[in-house]
């Protein structure tokens, strides 16, 4: 299995691998900063960087010695697999209140995530100063990597909450399928497109923010048995695709375009149809789209005895306001809002890369 790059411009997880064969797990764990002061928050980040250096890589971990505890938890054995992860680091706004003096560095576009319409939030579910993004080939990765992380960032970095996610692999073909059972990230901008709308480049931004990206998490619990109990047509005309091919519902391939300027009475594709509000496909809307790379969670059960689980989506974009609320915005009251329930994610910017051995994260925030 491939090792992906720690080290670049922009940090990995973000657009590599492509989104057809990405990791299968992952795990989205949000934490509050304890860092005393910015010289803490600085020391920090070295550390952070240091684990995640080490991780991605893999390797041999030291060794301490007989009399003290193992460097390791040997969770995936004594020579430790790079098994594909990746380690994407953003923060939120919150890490720019007046605790650390960085109010005037604050990225342009970045708020506390906003509460839409149709959501239900949950507070212990919400936010975060720090967002880490692990994605791998296995789980036992995933729990090694975060033990890792936070045994060596005891004091500055606390737990506010944690989702693991997976990915479905391809079944039939194609793209993988979400909970609902449909074909999810199909139309993802790829290449030059994707760079295009991701990669924050801008003079409005403070100059540090150059090669970061903005992220947006939603934790959106879906009502499977509710949905289960929906005709076939009604569910595809919800989302505006085939359940079986992941084709538009005017084509018959899963990568045809939909062409809905030749359906502008809304009677192939429906004008509430998921796809279409999300992506109306005209030149005025094309710098609204973002690069999505969303996974199922499953956490057990709910106090009614219903399957507790659903779709972490997350996306990244140049613009939080341009891109994701704008589009948030127009699936306010679509007929998918019956059988979904956002309750959780918030905010981030992930940090430009790390370029060197001799750099570390948000080096020049800082
Ligand atoms: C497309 C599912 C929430 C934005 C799709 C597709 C599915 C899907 C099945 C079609 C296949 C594809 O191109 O990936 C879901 C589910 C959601 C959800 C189950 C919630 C539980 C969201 C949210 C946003 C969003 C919150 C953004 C605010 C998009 C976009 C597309 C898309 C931009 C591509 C449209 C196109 O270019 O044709 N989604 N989605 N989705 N979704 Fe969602």
């Amino acid at each position: 299995t491939p090792v992906f790059p720690f080290h670049g411009e922009h940090q990995s997880g973000i657009l590599t691998p492509a989104p057809a064969d990405r990791q299968a797990a992952s795990c989205f764990a949000a934490f509050d900063v304890t860092a005393a002061n910015r010289a803490e928050l600085a020391d920090l980040m070295r550390t952070l960087t240091d684990r995640a250096r080490r991780l991605t890589a893999g390797g041999p971990p030291a060794d301490p010695g007989p009399s003290h505890p193992p460097a390791d938890s040997a969770v995936l054995g004594p020579d430790i697999p790079a098994d594909g992860l990746t380690v994407t680091t953003g923060v939120g706004a919150s890490l720019f209140d007046q605790r650390y003096g960085l109010a005037a560095r604050k990225p342009a576009h970045l708020t506390p995530m906003r509460i839409f319409p149709d959501d239900s939030p949950d507070p212990a579910w919400m936010h975060g100063d720090l967002l880490l993004q692990l994605c791998a080939h296995n789980p036992d990765t995933i729990h090694h990597a975060i033990r890792d992380i936070t045994r060596h960032t005891r004091g500055g970095l606390q737990l506010r909450w944690r989702i693991q996610g997976y990915n479905s692999p391809a079944r039939p073909s194609g793209t993988g399928r979400n909970l609902l059972g449909f074909k999810d990230g199909t139309a993802n901008p790829t290449g030059s497109d994707a760079a295009g709308l991701i990669w924050v480049d801008s003079p409005e931004e403070p100059a540090w923010t150059r090669g970061g990206t903005y992220q947006v998490v939603r934790l959106i619990r879906m009502l499977v048995e509710f949905w289960d109990r929906v005709s076939i047509a009604e569910q595809e005309n919800m989302f505006g695709r085939r359940r079986e091919s992941g084709a538009p519902l005017d084509g018959t391939k899963e990568f045809d375009t939909p062409d809905y300027a030749a359906d502008p009475d809304a009677t192939v594709t429906p004008a509430t149809a998921h796809i279409r509000l999300a992506n109306p496909r005209t030149p005025d809307t094309a710098n609204q789209q973002l690069l999505r790379r969303s996974y199922n969670y499953d956490l057990g059960i709910d106090p009614n005895g219903n399957l507790a689980a659903g779709h972490i989506f997350t996306c990244f974009q140049q613009d939080i306001q341009r891109q994701f609320e704008t589009i948030q915005t127009r699936l306010a009251g679509e007929p998918l809002t019956d059988y979904v329930q956002p309750f959780g994610g918030g905010y981030f910017f992930v940090l430009p890369g790390v370029t060197g051995t001799e750099d570390w994260y948000a080096r020049t925030l800082l």
